[in-house]
């Protein structure tokens, strides 16, 4: 097992550093820079016009609230449910739907069931999902393969990563086509995810942070999903109170769960509309004594609002999520790993939960 681990502790370090090379997995082929297109045969006789339903679980379903937001930039009508309330939510659906079902397994109880009935309504159905021949991608009209390689580490880190990209691809196929900028930032993902590795100081802020009361996480736009998925990644590995909260949401409740002992980790980048509200946002809980932990590229002031900065390279923001996400995962690891907890194994926790 020694081995197989590559000289890491953990088999979550592995995979998080792995990243860089996944992701080039996921991209290869796929990307005709010449042309200026996105090649993905297994894809090409969806033809569909019509809504795009993400259904998925977990780390898969902050995958999803990515890939819908990203659809949605091109005018598609997209959104994202969580798969087991998927039924109950009524959502409507028929012939006209694309069903996308983001899934790493491929064998999660409630994704594979929100997939059976969209097909009983007669919707067209699509896995992206990392596991070839997975009961997804049997049952599936159609299959995106992520290729991220098998993931052993309980919480899902590098499989993470590829969704996103995967997903970032499929819009490109479904929704407008790129631009030779958007092909090129595509490409360049991998080898800052690398850079990222490189000069991380997350190991740094956990060692500050590891007898905090609790960790929040706040995020925008494509950044929302990262809050959510840095502060499930937290509360898998580390078994503390964390949580995920869209920026502006804050004010309309966890405000009042913020104090000095509550660091909260912030994703701002660009300087954009979009990272002035987060700013606005981070400037809230300073005031409250909480202590900021600033995810950026350094293009806002966010900086001087914070305790600490976790830098990423400067690039848009979908691209900005994907680094994000890493820092937040090494910030967790090294958490887990001063409280010695179980990483690779979580009490309570399945890879793969196959009841629903
Ligand atoms: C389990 C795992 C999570 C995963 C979720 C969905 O709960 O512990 O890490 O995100 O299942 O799994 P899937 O294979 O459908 O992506």
């Amino acid at each position: 097992e020694d081995a197989e681990k590559s000289g890491y502790d953990h088999y979550m370090l592995k995979e998080i550093h792995e990243q860089p090379s996944s992701l080039r997995q996921c991209l290869r082929g796929r990307i005709d820079e010449l042309e200026g297109t996105v090649d993905l045969p297994e894809l090409e006789a969806i033809d569909h016009d019509g809504p795009i339903q993400f259904v998925a679980c977990g780390t898969s379903y902050h995958a999803a609230l990515f890939g819908a937001e990203r659809l949605r930039t091109s005018g598609v009508d997209a959104h994202a449910f969580l798969a087991s309330e998927y039924a109950s939510d009524r959502v409507p659906v028929d012939e006209d739907t694309l069903v996308v079902g983001v899934t790493q397994s491929g064998e999660t109880a409630d994704t594979l069931r929100a997939l059976r009935e969209a097909d009983r309504a007669g919707a067209t159905t699509l896995a992206v999902t990392n596991t070839v021949a997975s009961s997804a991608a049997r049952e599936c009209d159609h299959t995106l393969y992520i290729r991220a390689g098998p993931e052993i580490g309980v919480a899902a880190t590098k499989t993470f990563a590829s969704q996103q990209l995967a997903l970032a691809l499929l819009a490109f196929e479904l929704g407008d086509e790129p631009t030779r900028g958007e092909l090129e930032a595509l490409r360049d993902i991998p080898g800052q995810v690398q850079t990222v590795l490189e000069t991380t100081d997350a190991r740094a802020v956990a060692e500050t942070f590891v007898d905090a009361d609790a960790y929040f996480f706040v995020g925008r736009g494509y950044h929302y999903p990262v809050a959510l998925e840095g502060a499930l990644k937290m509360k898998e590995i580390t078994y503390r109170h964390a949580e995920g909260f869209a920026a502006g949401e804050l004010k309309h409740g966890p405000l009042a769960l913020v104090t000095e002992r509550t660091p909260v980790f912030a994703v701002v980048t660009g300087d954009g509309e979009t990272a002035r509200k987060t700013i606005g946002n981070v400037k809230e809980v300073e005031a409250r004594d909480a202590p900021v932990v600033a995810i950026t590229d350094g293009t806002s002031d966010v900086a001087r609002y914070a305790d600490h900065v976790l830098e990423i390279p400067a690039v848009d923001d979908l691209g900005a999520s994907v680094l994000a996400n890493v820092q937040l995962q090494l910030v967790a690891y090294w958490v887990a790993n001063l409280l010695g907890r179980s990483i690779d194994k979580p009490r309570n926790l399945a890879k793969s939960v196959t009841v629903e």
